[in-house]
């Protein structure tokens, strides 16, 4: 028997930057939960072929609506289609994201503006387009994919990291003004996730020795990894939890392994 608690059956999905990766995998959970899911993303072509593989064996088609979140105009009017086409907004996802990976003094203007227009400026602009939507009807839940960099940041992604972190700071800000009025807001932070954004960075070897020896769980991420806790978030069952970041990554904020001598040292 389905269990109601964990259930998402029935509502209005928006994600963000669902075309492929993170957001195309959550996109597809919901959709095989019999969610009404709209998936977002630039380009129109390959929008549409996502939205057609998803829809494949899902209650609901899968809708996709074009939309830039580096455009604050577009992000209003996807809003408004949305409510138009749905008559809700019962979950948002906020997935949008880029990185540019160079050395601070590299960074230029446009590098930094660039990943903050989507990562941070587009997210934002997007939770407040929806958020005024679910405060109407006292109801929702956003979630923010954050990232380890949101906690604890690495070298040589700054832009993205002060995104990041900002984007955690954002969820707890809006938790705390959204939560009288019915709506929750939480983040997802995922660890080292195999997708098109980061496939090239992990094919260093040395690199991906490194993840793995710091990864309790021996083994990097897969975006199919990110669906539980974001259905969880969008369910019943996290009904009493606003303003969280939740790490999925495969124990890696745990600790560190360090290399202490068999038998320990003394
Ligand atoms: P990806 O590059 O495979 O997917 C990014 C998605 O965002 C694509 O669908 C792309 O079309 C969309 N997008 C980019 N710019 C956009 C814009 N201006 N307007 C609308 N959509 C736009 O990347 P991935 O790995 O799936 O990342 C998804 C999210 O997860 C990002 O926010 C990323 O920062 C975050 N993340 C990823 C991690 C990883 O290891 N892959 C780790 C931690 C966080």
């Amino acid at each position: 028997m389905p269990d109601s608690l964990f259930s998402v059956a029935n509502q209005v999905v928006l994600v963000s930057g669902g075309s492929r990766g993170i957001g195309r995998a959550i996109a597809d959970g919901f959709a095989q939960r019999s969610a009404r899911v709209i998936i977002t993303g630039r380009d129109s072509e390959s929008l549409h072929q996502t939205a057609a593989e998803l829809s494949a064996g899902s209650e609901f088609p899968v809708i996709p609506m074009v939309c830039d979140v580096a455009c604050p105009k577009q992000i209003e009017i996807l809003v408004e289609k949305v409510v138009e086409a749905c008559g809700q907004i019962d979950t948002l996802i906020n997935v949008a994201g880029v990185n540019r990976r160079k050395p601070a003094l590299e960074v230029t203007e446009e590098d930094y503006d660039f990943v903050m227009d989507i990562n941070l400026k587009g997210a934002f602009l997007l939770s407040k387009a929806v958020g005024r939507v679910m405060v109407e009807q006292e109801s929702g839940s956003q979630i923010n994919i954050a990232s380890l960099n949101s906690d604890r940041p690495f070298n040589d992604v700054l832009p993205y990291a002060m995104s990041k972190m900002g984007m955690s700071t954002m969820t707890r800000v809006l938790a705390i003004e959204w939560g009288p009025l019915g709506v929750r807001v939480n983040a997802l932070a995922p660890g080292f996730i195999l997708t098109d954004l980061t496939k090239k960075l992990w094919a260093n070897q040395e690199l991906q020795e490194w993840g793995l020896t710091n990864t309790p769980l021996q083994r990097m991420g897969q975006p199919e990894d990110m669906v539980g806790t974001a259905v969880f978030l969008a369910s019943e069952a996290s009904r009493f939890m606003t303003g969280q970041v939740l790490f999925v990554d495969g124990g890696f904020t745990a600790g560190r392994n360090w290399p202490i001598p068999a038998g320990g040292g003394q």
